[in-house]
């Protein structure tokens, strides 16, 4: 059976653990660690089955697959002693990788210690049609995020050309350019582009487009992939976690599929 241990014990983390011990995941959750004690004993609370709460040092050599669900700072303090001790690696902060000598510097280790690295689809779908269409040539991959104003306020993008998201009556397009400027000008939706980036082709070439709605209820991205293959758009309009209100519950879904696929005999999807 595969042991698990994960770093991170807020939203994702949560929803992760529960799965397992309600054994909806094949697997055994043999170790939690948070940087906030209150936050492990909180989930500790919630779950049959208790894990362990070790330090991350520990946790790592106890385990056979340790899922991110923390930082992107975590992903940095953490990730490669994972790779390094042979073990596998799920990363939600998956905008660690804006930096891409980290990614490549984790995948080195990743070849060399005959481990692997996880990066589940997230708050966005149609990655598995992207993944499919990148095995041809690809045209055009186009995210484009539609947010309430409430979504976007303090965004840098906003605060330093001075706009007031609250202000506009109708859907309005505030950004257009490389997925690379809109992690910069947006890091809320970090997660989302670079995963998408990963899958495609890249953050220069992935276009994004920001939009304020001050009738959206949700937050939307619609994924547009032209290519060899033809053409698909996939739409995605999320509810947010209950546990962190800037988190799609789909990304904690997501998690939970990645790992039920490594541990199912069947595997549906690309
Ligand atoms: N891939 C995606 O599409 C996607 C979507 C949503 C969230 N995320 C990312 O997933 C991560 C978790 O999201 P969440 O909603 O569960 O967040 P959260 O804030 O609810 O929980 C994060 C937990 O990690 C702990 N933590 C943070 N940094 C840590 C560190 N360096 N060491 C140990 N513990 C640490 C915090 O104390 C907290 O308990 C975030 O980085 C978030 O950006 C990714």
């Amino acid at each position: 059976m595969l042991n698990i241990g994960v770093i991170g014990c807020g939203a994702i983390g949560k929803e992760i653990c529960r799965a397992i011990d309600s054994k909806l995941i094949e697997a055994q959750l043999v170790a939690v660690y948070d940087r906030s004690r209150d936050n492990c004993e909180r989930l500790l609370g919630e779950l049959k089955n208790k894990p362990e709460v070790l330090p991350p040092g520990d946790l790592i050599s106890r385990v056979d697959m340790v899922v991110e669900c923390a930082s992107a700072a975590a992903v940095r303090e953490y990730g490669y002693a994972v790779l390094e001790s042979g073990k596998d690696l799920m990363v939600l902060s998956a905008g660690a990788f804006t930096d891409p000598g980290l990614l490549k510097k984790f995948v080195k280790a990743a070849a060399a210690h005959n481990s692997r690295i996880y990066i589940p689809s997230g708050a966005i779908a149609g990655i598995d049609g992207l993944k499919s269409a990148s095995v041809a040539s690809i045209d055009k991959v186009m995210l484009t995020t539609t947010k309430s104003p409430e979504g976007l306020k303090g965004a840098p993008y906003v605060v330093q050309n001075s706009i007031d998201p609250g202000s506009f009556r109708e859907k309005t397009l505030l950004f257009e350019g490389s997925a690379e400027k809109a992690i910069a000008a947006f890091p809320a939706n970090v997660n989302v582009a670079v995963s998408l980036s990963l899958a495609g082709i890249g953050t220069k070439e992935t276009r994004v487009r920001v939009f304020v709605d001050p009738h959206a209820e949700r937050n939307t991205h619609e994924v547009t992939v032209e290519g060899a293959f033809g053409k698909f758009t996939c739409r995605i309009e999320n509810v947010p976690s209950p546990d962190n209100p800037k988190t799609s519950f789909l990304a904690a879904l997501s998690a939970i599929a990645t790992l039920k696929k490594l541990t199912e005999p069947l595997q549906v999807g690309t």
